[in-house]
This record gives C-alpha cells, structure tokens and sequence, in this order.
C-alpha cells in the first residue's frame, strides 16, 4: 500500500496518525513520543550495552531497527521514530561526534573560525549517512505497515548551534556571537546546512519514511527578530525543498520555546507543529486554523505524577485542543530517562480511551 492509500483506509493504528496530520477523521488521538526509544527502557539500556556505544547503535541497522521496534512492542503506540540523531549530519561533515557519559554530545573538531566553515561541502546521504538510509530500509520492513515511520532531521539553527562548539549550559553563545560578528558567514552556513538537511530528508523519504520532523531544539532561544533571520527562513527554505521532490512526505516543524511565531511557522506550508508543553493547544488553534496539525504537549515532567493524575493531564491536554481532527498526542519535550516504563502505558492507554470522545465529537 502506498502512502495514498493508507490514507484512504478507515482509520486505525496504521494509519491514524498520517490522517490526524494531514486533518482527516480519526477513530482516537494518534500518539507517539519524543525519545520514545531510549534510556527510561531497560531493554534500550542492554541493548546499547550490548553496542558498547550510543554512536554504534546508529551505525548499525540491525540494532537502530532492534531499538526502534522496542516501544512499540510495549505500547499502542501510532508512529515509529528512525532511532537515530541530529548530530549524524555534522558527524558525516568531519566534526567527529562523540557522547560524554552524562554530559551530552560533543565534537573533536568543532567550527573555530570562518575557514573552517567555508571548508565544508554538501554531503551525499547515501554515501555518507548510508547507515541511516539503510536503517530506515530495515524499519520499513520490520514495521511490516503496523505504524508509520518517522524520519527526522536537526534545524540549519540547532545543528549549527552545536557545531560551534557550543554546549546548551553555555546558551550556545558561540553561535549567536558568530551571526552578530560574522552575519554573512553565518548565514553561508545556515544556507548550506539547509541544503544538506532537504537532501537528506529527501534521501529518508526515498528510503522510506513516511513523515519528516524538524527539531528545531534551541530556535525559541533566540530573540523575537533573530528567530525569524536565522532560523525560521531556513525552515521555511528546508520545506519548500521537500515539497518539491516526487512524492512529498507531511512535514512536522518543532522549534522549542517559539510559541510567539506559530503563525510564521504555520505560514512555510508544513503540514504541522509540535508544541512544547508551555504553549495552549487551544490558542495555538484558534491562531493556525486549518492550516496546519498540531502535535504535543504534555510537560514530560507528567509522567512523574501518580497515574491518576497523569490520566487527569492526559484529558486536560486533549480537552485543550478540543474536538475534531488535527491532533497527535506527544509530549512538549522528549521523555527522560527517570520515568517509570508503566507510566508510558498509562499515557497511551488514555491517550487512545479518551480520545476516542473527543473524536466522536466532531
Ligand atoms: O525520539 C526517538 O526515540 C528517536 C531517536 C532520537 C535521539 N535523539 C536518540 C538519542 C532523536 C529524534 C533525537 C533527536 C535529538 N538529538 C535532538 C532533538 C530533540 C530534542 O530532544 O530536543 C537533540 C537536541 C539531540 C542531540 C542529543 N543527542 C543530545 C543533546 C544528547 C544527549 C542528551 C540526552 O538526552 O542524552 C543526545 C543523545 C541521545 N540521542 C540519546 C538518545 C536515545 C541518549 C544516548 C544514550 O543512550 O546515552
């Protein structure tokens, strides 16, 4: 079945979530979850033990896909997500990612001056970032149809945040410093990074994943204007890319923290917007009308909560997008490694129980 036609079938766990996106009826709120592969699972943790290295586990298909497929076994969850990382795209331009325990990523060669960023090129995904291209090959066929897959890329703004050596306790000072001194430098590598972010996504959709997401981790730190200089205009170059290749994939655009440019965002032609667990579903509604979906945005922090009570915020979150189509359930951020496993089950199980109201309403 192409993507045309599970659009076209009744709706279910194979499809419910490409409907909601694209805001057609569903039979209950679509649900996935940022990070839903990842440490709070035990399996993960043996799985990546077993690797030796979070950077092996993206390198090598079997296991990205044997990580990707683990949620899924647990919960009813409506989406897949490539079990991968934003940094693979600065790692293939020569930067040498590595992960310091419990201190994050890190690069041997960050971006030290305007040299260093004239050096770099754009990238042949398939050749480079194969790995990726094969991982998304081996979930597809894993998958086997039981629910979507998503591919997903880092913003030209966050990559480039990281790439010049900035850490996120630093406020990535670095590069706000190199696009105030060096604009037209900054935006060379901003424009090359969107480049490079459409052929690789157009590579994911060729490969086969069947929605696109945008992290755009560290865009709403920037102030109101600069937003929209260095990091809603590549968006906005990075979607018209994608639209324009043969058989485009549904786009979901999520930049933490920007809630005062939803509008703008809603206004690149993307098909949705992740919101993070600041923003109203509700007035985020009622300022994209029908432009746009809407995915959140439960605070991750929920899940720490007694069941009840996260069942409760479970039903505030969907009363507050209300009914009718358009919603994918996620949280505002990615679940963190502290959750309890059994707490996801309590999300999804009402996530689908109360959604279910909220759809027959419309
Ligand atoms: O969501 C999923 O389950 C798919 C896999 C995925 C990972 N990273 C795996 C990962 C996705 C979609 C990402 C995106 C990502 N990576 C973002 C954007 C989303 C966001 O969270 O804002 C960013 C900013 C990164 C960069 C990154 N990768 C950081 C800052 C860290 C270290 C901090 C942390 O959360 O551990 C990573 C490592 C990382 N990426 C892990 C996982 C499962 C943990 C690695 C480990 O096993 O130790």
């Amino acid at each position: 079945m192409n993507d045309q036609q599970l659009l076209a079938a009744p709706s279910g766990r194979h499809n419910r979530y490409l409907r909601a996106l694209a805001r057609m009826p569903v039979d209950t709120t679509p649900v996935w979850i940022m990070r839903q592969a990842g440490r709070y699972l035990p399996e993960y943790r043996a799985t990546r033990a077993q690797a030796g290295s979070f950077m092996t586990l993206c390198q090598t298909p079997e296991l990205a896909t044997e990580v990707t497929m683990q949620p899924l076994r647990r919960y009813e969850l409506d989406a897949a997500i490539l079990f991968s990382d934003i940094l693979t795209i600065p790692d293939a331009l020569g930067l040498g990612l590595h992960f310091v325990e419990g201190e994050g990523p890190r690069f041997e060669s960050p971006l030290r001056s305007v040299a260093d960023i004239d050096r770099l090129g754009r990238i042949d995904p398939e050749q480079q970032l194969r790995y990726v291209m094969d991982a998304v090959r081996m979930i597809r066929r894993e998958l086997n149809g039981l629910v979507p897959l998503i591919g997903f890329s880092g913003s030209p703004w966050t990559l480039a945040c990281y790439m010049l050596g900035g850490r996120s306790d630093s406020g990535f000072t670095e590069a706000r410093q190199l696009a105030w001194n060096e604009p037209e430098a900054m935006h060379r590598l901003l424009a090359l990074l969107a480049q490079i972010v459409v052929d690789y996504l157009a590579a994911q959709r060729a490969a086969g994943a069947q929605s696109l997401m945008i992290f755009d981790t560290w865009g709403g730190t920037l102030p109101y204007a600069d937003y929209r200089e260095y990091s809603l205009r590549y968006l906005a170059q990075i979607v018209d890319g994608l639209q324009a290749i043969d058989d485009p994939a549904p786009i979901t655009l999520f930049s933490k923290g920007a809630q005062a440019h939803l509008s703008a965002m809603a206004d690149t032609g993307c098909q949705a917007l992740g919101l993070d667990w600041t923003a109203s579903l509700k007035s985020a509604r009622a300022l994209v009308g029908d432009r746009v979906a809407l995915q959140g945005n439960l605070d991750p922090a929920a899940l720490r909560a007694n069941p009840e009570a996260l069942r409760n915020m479970v039903a505030l979150t969907l009363a507050d997008y209300g009914p009718g189509p358009g919603h994918v359930f996620n949280l505002g951020h990615g679940i963190t490694p502290d959750i309890d496993p059994a707490q996801m089950k309590v999300v999804v199980d009402s996530v689908h129980r109360f959604g279910q109201q909220t759809n027959l309403l419309a």
